[in-house]
């Protein structure tokens, strides 16, 4: 509309926030899934609108694992950290995935390229939820826990359902079941269908989509032409302060619909 042209807000980032129920979205050009540069412009733009947004002092900021993630860390920088104290932690255990793209690892480079610090959650991601409540009892995990809880700042991904249960190993029995249900999306554990219900639950500690509410400033950082339907099958449920970071690939096709 006029008044977003005026303000200089791009119509196509505006659309596209409306469209998913969302306040703000930000889009780079380009298609990650055949450009991968691309992801390491969205990376610079998370570092930037970080610097923009968050207050001095202290921040506690816990990030999900994941490729996309893996890439956005390595582009934060020190101005990040000027002004202010980071602490990263990981949103949740995620131990089972490949070393390299796991919460903790992703925590690391974060508050290496800031000079930030990190905290480590030792849990896997794949335990029953007998086996990991006693361990929510332990101090050096219930501190972590702690201080997720107290996060003001989360980035995430958002992956496509398939993908997510190969890389993860799930059973065939469970992948049955996610087809059954057509699952299309993964966030924070969650299994979605294109209408956004969530058709599976991996049992697992950290954080869970219904404390996002609380939490100021939420980033989901997801991009390509292939992950537009998992982007909107899990903003049904994303609160409304979400911040998305995409690219054209993904928001052409999330407005092609539209
Ligand atoms: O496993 C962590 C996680 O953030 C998932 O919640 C998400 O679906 C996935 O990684 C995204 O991974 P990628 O960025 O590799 O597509």
């Amino acid at each position: 509309d006029l008044m977003s042209d005026l303000l200089g807000f791009p119509k196509k980032e505006r659309r596209l926030a409306d469209v998913l129920g969302i306040d703000h979205v930000l889009i780079v050009s380009g298609d990650c899934d055949s450009q991968p540069r691309v992801l390491e412009s969205m990376g610079q733009l998370l570092n930037k609108t970080l610097a923009v947004l968050l207050p001095d002092g202290e921040n506690i900021i816990a990030a999900m694992g994941g490729t996309t993630m893996a890439v956005m860390a390595k582009e934060l920088t020190p101005a990040l950290a000027k002004q202010r104290d980071l602490l990263f932690v990981p949103a949740r255990g995620g131990v089972g995935e490949l070393v390299d793209i796991q919460a903790n690892a992703i925590c690391s480079e974060m508050a290496k390229q800031t000079g930030g610090r990190h905290r480590s959650l030792y849990v896997p991601e794949d335990i029953s939820e007998r086996t990991y409540q006693p361990l929510l009892q332990e101090p050096s995990i219930k501190s972590v826990l702690d201080l997720i809880g107290q996060a003001n700042v989360v980035i995430h991904s958002i992956g496509e359902a398939m993908t997510m249960a190969q890389r993860r190993n799930m059973s065939a029995e469970i992948i049955g079941e996610l087809q059954e249900k057509q699952a299309v999306a993964e966030a924070f554990g969650d299994f979605f269908d294109e209408s956004g219900q969530v058709v599976y639950k991996i049992p697992r500690i950290g954080l869970q989509i219904p404390d996002l509410t609380e939490v100021p400033y939420v980033f989901a950082i997801a991009a390509g032409q292939n992950k537009a339907k998992a982007i909107r099958a899990y903003m049904h449920n994303a609160p409304q302060q979400t911040w998305l970071i995409t690219d054209e690939g993904a928001a052409n096709s999330l407005l092609k619909g539209a």
